[in-house]
């Protein structure tokens, strides 16, 4: 029977590495859904949508042409037949996606989308592992599988600036601290990390390296 873990967690807990390993160590289809919100982010700039304007931005994502793929390898994000894996990680969409996710009609259009990309890798590849911030909640609270991963602010700051400045020295992570501090922030409507949800299963990554982040989730999957 088709199987899908579904994996929440903040910027820098590792959750989207952490869950493409995963998918691929049980030979399962992967779905990132802020790849989503992003891409939808991206469509707005690119087509100078009213970012102050929620129906223009809700309207914009009713008629996104998006196509996700589903290869934890590679995960391609595709909108009207642009590849845009690379642009919807810039920092211009990451200041801008909490403002396009968190208008309640965009969050409503993408969360249906994403019942149904699970639904269909889910059938198609035995497994999806499906990661963000509202799917053990929201988009699949069904899963029979589903993890918080958390980590201790310090240790997402850590990570954040080694992905996006290539350091973790102090002036790096000053340089992070603004930018996840005011996400987290800015999705607060969205998601608190705090608690892991009933029948949620928190995983604590602050202490973990990677290879132990995927045992650790692996170890729950396996439970
Ligand atoms: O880059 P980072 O890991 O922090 O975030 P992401 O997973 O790429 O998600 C980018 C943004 O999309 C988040 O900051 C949220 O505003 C939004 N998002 C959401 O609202 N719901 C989800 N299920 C996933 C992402």
């Amino acid at each position: 029977t088709p199987f899908v873990i579904a994996i929440d967690g903040p910027s820098g807990s590792g959750k989207s590495s952490v869950s493409r390993a995963v998918a691929s160590s049980v030979g399962g289809g992967y779905l990132d859904t802020g790849a989503m919100y992003r891409a939808l982010t991206w469509r707005c700039l690119h087509d100078e949508v009213d970012l102050q304007d929620p129906e223009a931005i809700s309207a914009a994502a009713l008629s996104l042409p998006l196509e996700m793929g589903d290869d934890p390898s590679a995960p391609s994000v595709h909108v009207g037949g642009t590849d845009v894996a690379e642009a919807i990680r810039s920092s211009g969409i990451s200041s801008r996606v909490s403002r396009v996710a968190t208008v309640p009609a965009v969050r409503t259009e993408m969360q249906r989308r994403q019942r149904a990309l699970i639904e269909d890798i889910a059938a198609r590849r035995g497994t999806c592992v499906a990661e963000g911030r509202d799917i053990t909640t929201v988009v699949a609270p069904d899963a029979p599988v589903r993890i918080l991963l958390t980590a201790s602010q310090e240790a997402r700051l850590r990570r954040r600036s080694l992905e996006v400045h290539g350091a973790s020295d102090e002036a790096a992570i000053a340089a992070t601290r603004d930018q996840v501090v005011r996400r987290d922030q800015d999705d607060s409507t969205v998601s608190q990390f705090t608690v892991a949800a009933d029948g949620v299963v928190a995983v604590d990554t602050s202490d973990l390296d990677f290879d132990g982040s995927v045992e650790a989730v692996l170890t729950v999957v396996r439970a």
